[in-house]
């Protein structure tokens, strides 16, 4: 019987690029995913689809039932900061409980590995740049709590369990398959880049950007960026680091290079060939001045060797998704 690989948020912007990639590497592939943000045009028709949610037992335990899995990939969470902040417990709920049921659902089913979608958010405000996996982390929303807290619940349960788990710490994720056929479609979407183009694109007027005053080289956010594709990659050695090694880690995956988010307009206009318009506006709350990682654990323990190394080829592989797909997934036939 082949092993299948569980993909748990599947049908979300990262997951979506995961399972795509699996199918291409040969492996067998089984999503599940409430489809709360996610798209089901997103999801790769060659993998068995399961609507439901994580949080639902009887649900999961009978996709458990039903397939053989070697190892589970768990991407669903909510993961927008500031609606963490007004809603605190609908991310430890979602997030974190998720995560309980989830592991005790393994557990029965004696599946012992778990590769995890952790980030940057648990370190909250660094002490020192680069951030390196070995450092505090002390998050400074509830998005970044429930994280933090589903790694120390992970770790207790390798603990008592023997249950395996990489968390991967992710900085910002961005970008698209090259061929534009999956991308980032959020609603609300929240993040710079997809937002950048939305102002290329003509759908918004203009671009706010938060902050001018931070003690950065133009006084914008420094954030690092890495390409989905590149990211997902990790995910799949990690699986192979577990199955080789049996041992629990926390990756940091980042590029080591810091942009401002100037930088990153003055990109956008490079690639798009459009003018961009952008006013400065106020600080956003939570936001941290800069966040760089140190990634080279990632390489040398998981052999991972990142193929996008410049954020202009980042910003085109997006631009090419919204410019094949302006209205996201409501223009991509359904399977
Ligand atoms: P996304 O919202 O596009 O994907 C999440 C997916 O999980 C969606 O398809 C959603 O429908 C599903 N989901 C959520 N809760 C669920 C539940 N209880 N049961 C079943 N399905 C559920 O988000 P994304 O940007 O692809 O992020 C994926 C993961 O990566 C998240 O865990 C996020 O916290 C983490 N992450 C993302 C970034 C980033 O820059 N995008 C950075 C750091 C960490
Ligand atoms: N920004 C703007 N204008 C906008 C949107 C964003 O100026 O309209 C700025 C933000 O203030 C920030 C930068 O662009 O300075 C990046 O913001 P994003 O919302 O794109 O990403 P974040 O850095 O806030 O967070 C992302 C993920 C988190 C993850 C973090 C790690 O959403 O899950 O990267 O670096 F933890």
């Amino acid at each position: 019987l082949p092993m299948t690989v569980l993909v748990l948020g599947g049908a979300g912007y990262i997951g979506s690029h995961a399972v795509d990639r699996l199918i291409q590497r040969g492996y067998d592939v089984a999503v599940v995913d409430s489809l709360v943000t996610g798209h089901r045009a997103a999801v790769n028709p060659k993998a068995r689809f399961y609507e439901g949610d994580v949080r639902d037992k009887v649900f999961l335990n009978d996709v458990f039932d039903r397939e053989t899995i070697e190892g589970v990939i768990h991407f669903a969470a909510f993961s927008i900061v500031p609606e963490s902040m007004q809603a605190p417990l609908k991310y430890f709920d979602n997030n974190t409980a998720g995560m309980v049921t989830l592991l005790e659902v393994m557990t029965q089913h004696q599946v012992k590995r778990i590769v995890f979608s952790s980030t940057a958010a648990t370190y909250g405000e660094p002490k020192q740049i680069p951030i390196r996996e070995t450092d505090p982390q002390v998050p400074t929303n509830p998005y970044g709590e429930s994280k933090l807290m589903m790694e120390k619940i992970m770790h207790w349960a390798d603990e008592a369990y023997g249950i395996k788990f990489i968390a991967l710490r992710y900085f910002n994720v961005a970008g698209a398959k090259e061929d534009g056929s999956i991308g980032e479609d959020h609603h609300p979407e929240t993040h710079l880049i997809p937002i950048i183009l939305q102002v290329a694109a003509g759908e918004r007027q203009e671009l706010a950007i938060f902050g001018d005053d931070y003690p950065t080289k133009d006084g914008t956010n420094v954030r690092d960026y890495v390409h989905v594709v590149d990211l997902v990659d990790a995910h799949i050695l990690a699986l192979t680091y577990l199955k080789d090694n049996n041992v629990s880690d926390a990756f940091n995956l980042g590029s080591s290079t810091g942009f401002s988010n100037l930088e990153i307009l003055e990109a956008a206009r490079r690639v798009t060939g459009k003018a961009i318009p952008a006013k400065m506006a106020p600080r956003r709350a939570g936001d941290p001045s800069t966040l760089i990682a140190a990634s080279d654990k990632a390489r040398e323990v998981l052999n991972w060797q990142p193929q996008f190394d410049n954020v202009d080829d980042i910003i085109r592989t997006a631009w090419n998704w919204k410019q094949k797909h302006p209205a996201g997934y409501a223009d991509v036939q359904k399977a």
